[in-house]
Formats: structure tokens, sequence, C-alpha cells
């Protein structure tokens, strides 16, 4: 019985869909025969695992300060180089003089001990002097928005207003601003907030912060923030939330990544600095050479969870850092377990426990769900084989304290006995296109009796800043052997999730979601993850495939609860996969509902001014009785869902 596909692609679809072709592969030969694909639903090999797709994500990129950390301000608390102050300009309109500095002598905590100190030496109602801030390549704002600030102030003399404006770098009119009240004398924290008219949307804006008199005026942490995601105060950009929030993720892999170790011993994540109110957070140098604020610390990184309805895979700093010190195990490491511990009980302990109570005087009382901790991050990489003696002493405390917890190893590991047994190993894969294509069978023989695994890092590395098409499709295909093999491989994460689309705003070539100051977008590999996690069952029926091409790749998934069966189509190929696609014991008429991704070329691609070259389109096609004709289109990816009763 055929099936006729009823869907419409729309114009431009059928264009790339004529002119596709592969990359280096400009070959002519003729379409493939069509392959069989057998699918007996009623017959489940294995369950898929709850938590396959989830989020990995660290400072890097921008990924939060200049991304999903909302704070529009850049370098708040006034960090200087051998140039000076970062960021900051010094403002003088007008006959106004002014000078700026560093004050290392005062601050209005001993977190931040140090300040911007401003000295004005003329300046009146129309010649003022200050600071101006130009945010993270810009400041985005939208009109009739709300913007609420806050800052740290001492000053001598100056009981004048404190003017802050927001002003548009082309045109130089104000958009919004307001005064605060400056009340002279010791360092006081005093709010702001004004709200844009008719404004357009705009990232080419920055902020300015002027007095109309002489005198000395410091400042030190001045923020300013736009609305947040679900209104969390000291929250997430919403755009980038609600892109996360489409991947259906279960999990967010937390703090990172190298993120999580630091370049140096000094530099790990001491999450104790990253607790508490923004003032006493001291901010810490992130790896990928900026500095980071820890505005967005452990308990936003929590709150981050909540709102998306995850869960956090912790992940423990254990005692190595990036560039290959480590911490002797034994007395030295002993420090870091209990860090380790404390922290275990600051996600999960109730208030009468004294991390617990901690967590609820940083204003939540509710412990947060957990299942899984990480121990490290890529320890295969300390060449001095030193996590074969850091990973029973951790593993020991965490398994004997928290025995319901399930422990990630990041390197291949030896128990002497079940305390020290791994309950999972976090593999992580990098690669090109065509290694990524050819490395899809990599699972199907693994051995199934030893730890399970998480994929806590993978991406086809191609395409800058973002990934393009032929990456969406080793993506793909990569992603239908996860879920083929998601008895063994429990989690993957996609890595890195975030970058600021800016020349300067990014360390790494290739990364899902891109952004700038105002707007963001998916990359192909973006709607690749979404389309994934939208189409899957709860388990894996079994299947066979043959007489396919050679770059055609399929999963096949069963809802139990609706019914669905779940078909990946992955054709990597420039030809069109013909496909006889046969379901044991459907009878009658069925309605194949199919999202599709296509893609002209590998390098097509989505960008900040173009991005939806390519996106998600939708069709149908009819499938009657147990055998369904069907043609995947080339370089298409597709998810196909049928109601089976
Ligand atoms: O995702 C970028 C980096 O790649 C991570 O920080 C690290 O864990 C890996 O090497």
């Amino acid at each position: 019985m055929t099936g006729t596909k009823l869907g419409v692609w729309c114009a431009t679809a059928l264009l790339s869909l004529q002119g596709g072709m592969i990359a280096g592969a400009q070959t002519t030969s003729a379409a493939p025969d069509a392959a069989k694909l057998s699918i007996d639903a009623n017959e489940i090999v294995h369950p898929v695992s709850p938590m396959l797709y989830g989020l990995m994500t660290e400072e890097i990129n921008h990924s939060y300060e200049g991304g999903l950390y909302a704070e529009l301000i850049s370098n708040r608390t006034f960090r200087s180089d051998w140039a000076g102050l970062q960021r900051w300009e010094l403002v003088r309109h007008g006959s106004a003089e002014a000078s700026v500095s560093i004050d290392k002598t005062t601050g209005p905590s001993t977190a931040l001990n140090s300040s911007a100190k401003l000295v004005i030496t003329s300046a009146t109602e129309s010649n003022t002097a200050g600071l101006g801030n130009p945010g993270w390549w810009g400041i985005g704002l939208k009109p009739h928005t709300e913007y609420k600030g806050s800052l740290y102030a001492k000053s001598d003399s100056l009981s004048g207003p404190l003017m802050v404006r927001l002003i548009g770098n082309k045109s130089g009119l104000t958009l919004a601003e307001t005064s605060i009240k400056l009340s002279g004398g010791d360092w006081k924290q005093y709010t702001y907030s004004f709200k844009t008219g008719a404004i357009a949307a705009s990232a080419e804006n920055h902020i300015e912060f002027t007095v109309s008199q002489p005198g000395t005026l410091w400042l030190q942490d001045v923020s300013l923030m736009p609305p947040t995601y679900a209104n969390r105060e000291n929250g997430n950009r919403i755009d980038l939330m609600e892109k996360m929030a489409a991947m259906k993720p279960t999990f967010l892999r937390l703090p990172g990544g190298n993120y999580l170790e630091g370049d140096r011993l000094q530099d790990w994540y001491d999450w104790k600095k990253t607790i508490g109110p923004i003032v006493d957070r001291p901010g810490h140098q992130a790896p990928w050479s900026y500095w980071s604020t820890d505005g967005l610390g452990l308990l936003e990184f929590l709150e981050w969870c909540e709102d998306l309805k995850i869960e956090p895979v912790l992940a423990v700093y254990a005692g190595y850092s990036l560039k290959g010190e480590h911490v002797k195990a034994g007395k030295d490491l002993e420090p870091y377990v209990q860090d380790a511990l404390d922290e275990v009980e600051y996600v999960t302990g109730d208030v009468n426990t004294k991390w617990g109570a901690q967590r609820a005087k940083d204003g939540h009382p509710k412990p947060f769900p957990l299942h899984y901790i990480e121990v490290g991050n890529e320890d295969w990489l300390d060449h001095s084989g030193s996590y074969k003696e850091r990973w029973p002493q951790f593993a020991r405390a965490l398994h004997t304290k928290y025995p319901q917890y399930k422990l990630i190893a990041t390197a291949p590991v030896k128990a002497t006995d079940k305390l020290e047994e791994a309950d999972v190993v976090d593999d992580h894969y990098y690669k090109h296109t065509a290694d990524m294509l050819d490395f899809t069978k990599h699972y199907d023989d693994a051995p199934r009796t030893g730890p399970k695994i998480f994929v806590g890092e993978w991406a086809t590395l191609a395409g800058t800043p973002t990934p393009n098409f032929g990456a969406a499709l080793a993506d793909s295909a990569w992603m239908t052997s996860m879920e083929r093999n998601s008895d063994l491989i429990i989690m993957s994460a996609y890595a890195p999730l975030l970058v600021n689309v800016n020349p300067q705003g990014s360390q790494w070539g290739t990364n899902l979601i891109g952004y700038d100051a105002a707007t963001s977008f998916g990359s192909p590999s973006y709607y690749a993850q979404v389309l994934f996690a939208e189409h899957l069952g709860d388990g894996v029926p079994k299947s066979t495939l043959t007489d396919a091409g050679a770059r055609f790749y399929y999963s096949a998934t069963v809802d139990s609860k609706t019914n669905i069966l779940h078909l990946k189509l992955v054709n990597a190929s420039d030809k069109e996969q013909p496909l006889e696609v046969h379901i044991k014991g459907l009878t009658g008429p069925h309605l194949a509902k199919i999202t599709s991704l296509h893609g002209a070329s590998y390098e097509a691609t989505n960008t900040i001014t173009e991005t939806s070259i390519v996106r998600p389109l939708y069709s149908s096609a009819q499938v009657t009785g147990d055998s369904w004709k069907y043609t995947a289109p080339a370089l298409t990816i597709e998810a196909v869902d049928i109601v089976l009763k």
C-alpha cells in the first residue's frame, strides 16, 4: 500500500530540496533502491531513559555574564586591568572635569572591598560628569518596559542627585531617565527604576550615571535588570530560557565543564562564595578568560532548574584543575570532600541541617530534587593519574552519607568495594561532521554490565559561532544512536549550549544557541535537538533496517501513554531515500504527522540576522495498513508521528 505525502513544503523548502548538495560529495549516481524498515511496536526491547536529553552550560562564550544572567551592565564590580577600568567610560559633558580610578581601600563589603572612585572637579546642571557603561556589546532595550537597578555609593560632600540615563548610541537621545538622591557619607545601597516609552527594540544603547556638582563619589556593584523569566529576582533572560524550555530538557548539568575546575586550584568553583547577598560574592576568574561576578551563583543555578521544572546533575569539584594541578588524596583533599558533602546538603537538606538552613536564609527553604552527583570534570585529562585515589575518597564519603544518589565518574575507575563503584561514567565527544556520522555505532555492542553512560558533552563541530546544517545532520544521526542505546546511555547534553555572537564574545567554535544583547536564534542543531526531544517515546521497539544508503539513520520509539510511534528519519545524503516502512499489526488508515528540518547544503545555517533559514516545517502523510511507502528527502531530518491505535 502506498502513502502520499499530503503535506506542503513551503516554496523555499522546495527550492532548497532541488538545490541540495552535500559539501564535497558531488556525486551524480542514481537514487538508492527502497530500504526496508520493519517495526514491531508490540515488542519493546528496552525502555527509553526518562532523562535522556538534558542541558549542559557553563561560563564560556559569555553564557552568563553577557548572556543568560539578565544583568545588563558589564563589569559591574569594576575590575580593571593594565589599561584601567574595563568597559566603563569616564563621562565629561561640555566643560565638566573629572577623573576615575580604582580605589583599593574602600568598598561596600569584605567581598567587594574596592570601588570606582570618581573625582569631579567641575560640573554643573548642563555640564555633568560621571561614568558610562556600554553593556555587553550594547544594552538591549524594549519599548514600554520597566528596568530596575541598584548600586552601592559612598560620597563626601556630594549630596545632589545622581542622574541615571539610558541613551541610544546612534541618536544620543535619552530613552529613559531617573535620579537617585544621594544621602552622602558611608556606603549605602540605592535602588532605581525607569520605564522606556515607545522606542524601537534595539541593542544599541548605553547607560550613564552623572552628577552636576563637584565632589568625590565611590561606586560599586552597579546593576540594571530587565524583566526576567518567571519574574525571578536576580534572574535569567526570558528569550534564552524560552529556547531552553522548548528543548524539553530533563536536567541541567551544573556548574560545568572547565568552569567547575578553573584553570588553577585557586580558581575552582568555590560554591560557598557564590551564595548569599550579591554584595557578599567576590566573583572569580573563569577559565574562559574573563571574570565571573557569580551573580548567577549556586542558588540561581538551582532556581533555573526549578523554573524549567528539571533537576540538577550536580558536579562537585574533585581537586583537579584544568592546567594540570591536583590536590593530593588523603588529608589535603579532606576539605574538598567536606565541601562536596556540604554542597549536596545545601541542595537537598531540610531546613534543620546546617546548609539547608543556609539555603532557607538565602531565600529557598524548599530542598531541590537530586538523583545524580558528578565527581569532577574530564579527569581523564589528569595525566598524573591521581583520580584513581581522589575518586575513592569522594565516592566513599558521598555514597556513605547519601546512598540514595548515583555517582558519576569522569574517567574510568576501579572499585575495591561497592562504595567505590561508579554508577555512571561521563563520556564527552566533540567530532567533525564525517567523524560523527561514522561514530553512530559506537555503543551498539558496548557491554551492558558496567556503569551506565552519561554523554555529558557532545557536539558535531562544524559552523561558527553556531552549527551548520551538516552538523545538525550528524548531531541527529548521533541522537538516533543514543535513543537506540538508551538502555545504556541514560543522559546526554549538547555542549556548549550558549554563545554571545559578538566577535569578542565567544571562546568556542560551535555552540547551539546564539544571541546578542537584544535577540537570540536557534541553530539548525538547536532545532534538531528540539525535534528529537519533542518526539520521544518511553520504549524502543524491535526494528530492523536493510538496504539503506550509507548516510541514512533512523530511530523508533513508542510512547506507551499516547500510543504514538515516533520515527526519526535522518537522511544525511544528497540523494533521497525511498523507504518501505512495515509496521507490524497496523490496520486501517492512519495519519502520519511529519516535522521536517531541511538544509539546501551542509553549509546552510541560521544567523543572528537570518534566524529562520533552517526551521521546522510541518506536513502529513496517509498510512494505510501495515506497509507504507515513503521517500525521505535528501539532506533532511524528520520526525514522523503515527498513532498506532
Ligand atoms: O564545552 C566546552 C569544554 O569542553 C568544557 O568546559 C570541557 O568540559 C570540555 O573540554
